[in-house]
């Protein structure tokens, strides 16, 4: 029997973003998502840089870092399709549903995701739930459409809030703000992802059901946790 140890979040964070290497193929180039998580792994994507074409990122933030390390970072629009996408997630559910977009990357999430044969998400135990719909979900919107679709929200029992940084709506990396709309109930990901991806002014939201994740590797008090 293992006995259970105490790790920190960050060292969770550490653990699963050091398993998820063993999902980059050599000589190939891989997706790289955006948040606490996966700079654990682009540090260490870092230990194998010589032997990766390069990356496709998700948001400055991401772009910067590999940057930093010198992982050549490639444009999306040059690439037709990846073997793998390793991001993480503010909530990931027992299908691979996931909410994301707390850290505002999540459009170029979604299409880096897209590209992507696998989607690798990296996550520590506390992101791991029944059902989607604790964490705010984040909405990016354009922003003479926001008052409309925080209405929208209303209608359906939610309440949005327009995301602030230094006393302004954020923008996000493509010029959008975000609204984090709390008290949904989120049983059909599926069907929630699809409406709401039609609201006019919506650029992208964050239940990422179409494109869900392939594989979970869950960061736990025994280990790493590889979830399909
Ligand atoms: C960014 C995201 C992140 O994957 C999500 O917010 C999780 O971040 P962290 O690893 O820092 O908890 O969707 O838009």
């Amino acid at each position: 029997m293992t006995t259970p140890q105490t790790f920190s979040q960050d060292t969770l964070k550490t653990l699963v973003g050091q398993a998820a290497l063993h999902y980059v193929e050599a000589g190939g180039i891989v997706g790289v998502g955006t948040g606490s998580t996966v700079n654990k792994f682009i540090d260490a994507l870092a230990t194998m840089k010589d032997r990766i074409q390069g990356a496709v990122s998700s948001s400055e933030a991401s772009t910067q870092r590999l940057r930093s390390l010198g992982i050549p970072v490639l444009d999306a629009a040059q690439v037709s399709s990846l073997p793998v996408y390793i991001d993480g997630a503010d909530e990931i559910d027992g299908k691979g549903y996931m909410i994301k977009g707390g850290g505002a990357a999540l459009t170029r999430e979604k299409i880096v995701a897209a590209l992507a044969e696998r989607f690798v998400c990296i996550v520590d135990a506390s992101k791991q739930v029944q059902a989607l719909g604790a964490f705010p979900l984040p909405v990016e919107v354009i922003p003479m459409a926001a008052a409309q679709i925080a209405r929208r929200f209303g209608q359906m029992g939610g309440t949005a809030v327009l995301r602030e940084q230094g006393g302004q709506p954020l923008r996000t990396d493509n010029g959008q703000h975000i609204l984090d709309v709390t008290g949904l109930r989120i049983t059909d990901p599926l069907a929630f992802e699809s409406e709401v991806n039609q609201w006019p002014g919506v650029v992208t939201v964050g239940v990422f059901a179409h494109q869900k994740a392939s594989i979970c590797l869950l960061g736990t008090a025994q280990g790493v946790q590889t979830i399909h």
